[in-house]
């Protein structure tokens, strides 16, 4: 399945995208905004267990961000579980060298319409630390509304974080 925008597209995770991956995603700037599995450094292993991980996955959640044939970032849903599973979270990163392009905002709508239409979700949210201004406007782009701030919702860097929970619903 790829999904495709006018300057990137979005594919699944491939071996031979290691090196790609490694150099956009070992990047502290990047980690900041994340949970704290998102390895960093982001080694070698890291990239080989992640690819592995993608090429068993069954449905098709993760994808790369190809942009002039490099996997240069990374945007995916995970579905909730239970009474939750018409829901889906999803996330994002993007190589720090590509930032400020529209990207992400634009794979974020591209996703989101696939989430709703293809893997029957009906409400996709996320959730974004207090500082991470830039995807805020990301998710406000697509549509998405702050739906709460969950206060001291985030323990990350040995400090906590407002959480800025943002949530789209299929119409
Ligand atoms: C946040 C991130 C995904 C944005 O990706 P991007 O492709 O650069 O975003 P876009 O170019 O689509 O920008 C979207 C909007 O946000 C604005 N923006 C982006 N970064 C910004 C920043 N640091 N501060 C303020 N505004 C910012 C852009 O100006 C644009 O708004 P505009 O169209 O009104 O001008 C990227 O910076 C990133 O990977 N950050 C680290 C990981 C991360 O934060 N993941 C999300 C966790 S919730």
């Amino acid at each position: 399945m790829h999904l495709e925008a006018q300057s990137f597209h979005l594919r699944p995770w491939q071996r031979g995208d290691e090196k790609s991956l490694i150099k956009n995603a070992n990047n502290k700037r990047i980690w900041n905004n994340l949970r704290d599995y998102f390895p960093h450094p982001y080694t070698q292993e890291d990239a080989e267990s992640w690819i592995h991980l993608q090429e068993n996955a069954g449905k098709l959640n993760n994808f790369a961000i190809e942009k002039e044939g490099l996997a240069v970032g990374g945007i995916g849903l995970t579905p909730g579980t239970d009474i939750f599973s018409k829901n889906a979270e999803i996330g994002y990163w993007l190589g720090e060298d590509y930032w400020g392009q529209g990207i992400v905002s634009e794979a974020v709508a591209l996703l989101v319409a696939y989430g709703f239409e293809e893997l029957g979700f009906e409400k996709i949210f996320a959730g974004v630390f207090a500082p991470n201004i830039g995807s805020m406007r990301v998710l406000e782009k697509a549509g998405f509304v702050k739906e709460a701030i969950l206060k001291k919702g985030v323990f990350k860097n040995g400090v906590f974080l407002d959480e800025h929970y943002y949530a789209i619903w299929k119409q």
